[in-house]
């Protein structure tokens, strides 16, 4: 592929980002990342509200644009494509930036592509693993998704397994809550985790009837809630107490072994050569140690893009947007269902 700048927009949720990516035969490079943050706007509310956040993108696109373009000393008429996030998401926030994507595309004349938003979370890995082999087993565990996925090139995903309930990020996110360590969760359980190298009791892993590999986590939001329930005081104690920092270094042990518990079998089972983990949950330190070590152990290629690119952001879907074919790429209105695209 020659030499192209692509303009890749994502705001599924509450991320608002833009990126100037350029794309050439050596793979994608970045020239600009630019995100804001809304966690000012929904802290209060402990989560997402929706409604806003999408009238908060329509104020917060153009200048996150405009700031990207200038970043990355480019003019909009030098972009050769723009990709933008086509769902899964918050349909307010993506329609918000479908449509200002679309009509950037129309005005400069440049071929517009919808991404879904898994193939721009595999697409990350891009930056650091051009290369890599394929089929690849990609685990992508974020506040929606915890996900398994089986990639036999980069805009070919196929899911092969998800959470019975919960995501590993909303579980993380509710302990926090739990545990009064503020907005967003995950972040704030890792670090105030990282502060000993005392655990807590660790919590049962659940069982499954049928016995197939399996995710569940609502389970463990009842059992984290009883242990804070019946431990007086450690709702307010704050990541100065000890019993709080034993106990979130526990529930990072706790998410991060059950995510790759199954995925030894599944590599064996599918021939995958390779592991992607991406998504916002894929920032967590104990779930970066583990897959990497896993890795070692199986020999195989690990693939972990940099924090900044596990969370939502422009840049992969800039990423993934350089691969696939002009146009609104199809896909299936089950959005867990077959995701070839
Ligand atoms: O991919 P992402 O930015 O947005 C979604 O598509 O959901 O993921 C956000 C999720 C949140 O649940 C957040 O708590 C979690 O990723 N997260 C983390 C860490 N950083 C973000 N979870 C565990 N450890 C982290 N360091
Ligand atoms: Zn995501």
């Amino acid at each position: 592929m020659k030499q192209m700048l692509v303009l890749g927009l994502e705001s599924s949720c509450d991320d608002c980002s833009a990126a100037v990516v350029e794309e050439s035969l050596n793979g994608p490079q970045i020239h600009s990342l630019i995100r804001t943050s809304q966690d000012w706007l929904h802290g209060p509310y402990g989560g997402v509200v929706p409604e806003l956040a999408a009238r908060e993108h329509l104020i917060q696109l153009r200048p996150v644009i405009g700031e990207a373009l200038r970043r990355a000393g480019a003019r909009a008429s030098d972009l050769g494509r723009i990709a933008v996030t086509r769902g899964p998401g918050l349909i307010g926030c993506l329609l918000t930036t479908f449509s200002a994507a679309k009509a950037i595309a129309w005005l400069l004349q440049i071929p517009f592509i919808g991404v879904h938003h898994a193939l721009g979370h595999l697409n990350a890995a891009r930056f650091s693993e051009p290369n890599l082999q394929f089929p690849a087993l990609v685990l992508l565990a974020s506040g929606g998704h915890t996900h398994l996925y089986l990639a036999r090139g980069w805009t070919d995903l196929t899911l092969i397994m998800k959470t019975r309930d919960d995501a590993a990020g909303e579980t993380f996110d509710k302990a926090a809550r739990m545990l009064n360590l503020g907005y967003p969760g995950g972040s704030a359980v890792d670090a105030c985790a990282q502060l000993t190298s005392e655990a807590a009791p660790m919590f049962t892993q659940p069982k499954f009837r049928d016995g197939a590999p399996s995710w569940s986590f609502s389970g463990l939001k009842t059992a984290l809630k009883l242990r804070v329930e019946n431990s007086p005081g450690l709702s307010e104690a704050g990541r100065d107490d000890p019993s709080v920092r034993a106990l979130c270094r526990t529930i990072n042990l706790t998410i991060a072994s059950w995510l790759l518990k199954p995925i030894p079998g599944l590599i064996n089972a599918h021939g995958a050569v390779s592991l992607v983990v991406s998504g916002g949950v894929a920032c967590n330190s104990e779930l970066r140690a583990g897959a990497a070590s896993l890795g070692k152990n199986l020999g195989i290629t690990v693939a972990i893009p940099e924090p900044r690119l596990c969370t939502d952001n422009g840049a992969m879907v800039a990423a993934a947007g350089a691969m696939l074919p002009a146009g609104d790429s199809p896909w299936a209105e089950n959005a867990d269902a077959d995701l070839r695209l």
